[in-house]
């Protein structure tokens, strides 16, 4: 089958991890008959740099045309001023609204190759399996927003829509019948009218899933939860904001934000990106960990229905983990990192070859030549 992909690879360590998301693409069009057709699109920084806009025009419509959007990161250290109007972020936030995703959806499990890496003890994070449903079209973030003449204060509304709770409500409760059949809905109803809407509305919807237990946590408390016994969630449920928070947060417990993917889902349209930033420091040097984005390209092609394809990838994904072809980050007592470009090489050879891979393990674990 073709299907166009529209890539946004953004700012920072963005461009040389979607790369390597292309490179496990490839592989897969190439052992399954595919064609993925790129289409590349400017967002963020970069999209600031060549045209004053952090959204050009024609990034909406090359994202409108595809089959799906695969998006890498955004942000520039040098647009952290909070006295500038025009923004990196903003370009991935109008793009939510433009193609109105409203549903992002994050994994969060413990590999237990990884575990070691965790702050968290064993015991506590493994078998770990959650997924994070975060309303990201509405809230804090897109409310009527100012700062006063005299900039000695600023509002940023909050507000929610019983249709906009609703939507992502019932994607929460259809995930959780095919899991462990429980939704916990993160609020902070003691204190916030919106909360208590969502509180309220998803309570109401719950009771057409009888077969889904639903649980309600304030956000500090559950916080302090998610940490302390991850196990007991399997879906979460939240709004904007709050799911901004506990979502970094959950990353902690698989081990490294750097294996952490997202998708976020409209009607019409689909966007796959990982979960971590643009990790500035580590941009252009081949250090940063390219596996959230190439997890975040199988989440593509499950969507697309193409799961055995998807499998392949997280089958690499894990041998790479097994054999400790990893970046930095997560090398642990590894002596020697893989560059971000050769766990790449590494993941797309997997594919291409299975048992039968050509590399070279000893020699990437010396840290010299790779495939031969
Ligand atoms: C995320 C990011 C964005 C957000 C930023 C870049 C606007 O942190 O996708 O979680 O806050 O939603
Ligand atoms: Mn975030």
């Amino acid at each position: 089958m073709k299907y166009s992909i529209a890539v946004i690879p953004g700012d920072g360590i963005g461009p040389e991890v979607t790369n390597q998301a292309k490179k496990a693409l490839d592989a897969v069009a190439e052992i399954y008959d595919h064609v993925f057709l790129y289409k590349e699109a400017q967002m963020g920084a970069c999209a600031i740099d060549a045209t004053g806009n952090p959204l050009p025009e024609e990034t909406i419509e090359i994202c409108k045309k595809a089959d799906a959007i695969l998006f890498g990161a955004i942000g520039d250290p040098k647009y952290n001023d909070p006295s500038l109007k025009i923004r990196p972020e903003q370009g991935l936030l109008n793009l939510r609204q433009e193609l109105d995703l409203f549903c992002n959806i994050n994994p969060v499990r413990a590999y237990d190759q990884l575990i070691k890496n965790s702050p968290l003890r064993r015991e506590i994070i493994k078998g770990t399996d959650i997924v994070i449903f975060r309303e990201i079209t509405g809230g804090i973030y897109f409310g009527k927003k100012e700062v006063s003449k005299d900039g000695k204060s600023a509002f940023d509304v909050c507000s929610y829509t019983v249709a906009q709770i609703s939507r992502i409500t019932h994607l929460a409760f259809k995930a959780a019948q095919s899991r462990k059949n429980k939704v916990t809905l993160i609020d902070k109803s003691n204190v916030l009218e919106t909360s208590r809407l969502w509180r309220k509305t998803v309570t109401e919807i719950a009771k057409q899933y009888k077969d889904v237990e639903l649980e309600h946590l304030y956000a500090d408390n559950a916080a302090m939860k998610l940490i302390l016994n991850p196990k007991k969630f399997d879906v979460i449920l939240t709004e904007n904001f709050i799911g901004d928070i506990i979502s970094d947060e959950a990353s902690v417990i698989s081990g490294s934000i750097g294996l952490l993917a997202s998708s976020s889902i409209g009607n019409e349209n689909a966007l796959f990106a990982p979960v971590h930033g643009t990790f500035p420091e580590a941009k252009g040097k081949d250090i940063a960990n390219p596996l959230a984005s190439i997890l975040s390209a199988a989440m593509m092609l499950e969507h697309l229905g193409l799961h055995e394809e998807a499998n392949a990838i997280e089958r690499a994904v894990e041998k790479s983990l097994d054999l400790n072809i990893t970046t930095e980050d997560i090398k642990g007592k590894n002596k020697y990192a893989a560059p971000t470009s050769k766990v790449g090489d590494f993941i797309a050879d997997y594919i291409l070859n299975q048992q039968d891979s050509n590399l070279n393990f000893k020699n990437i674990h010396m840290g010299q030549s790779t495939i031969i």
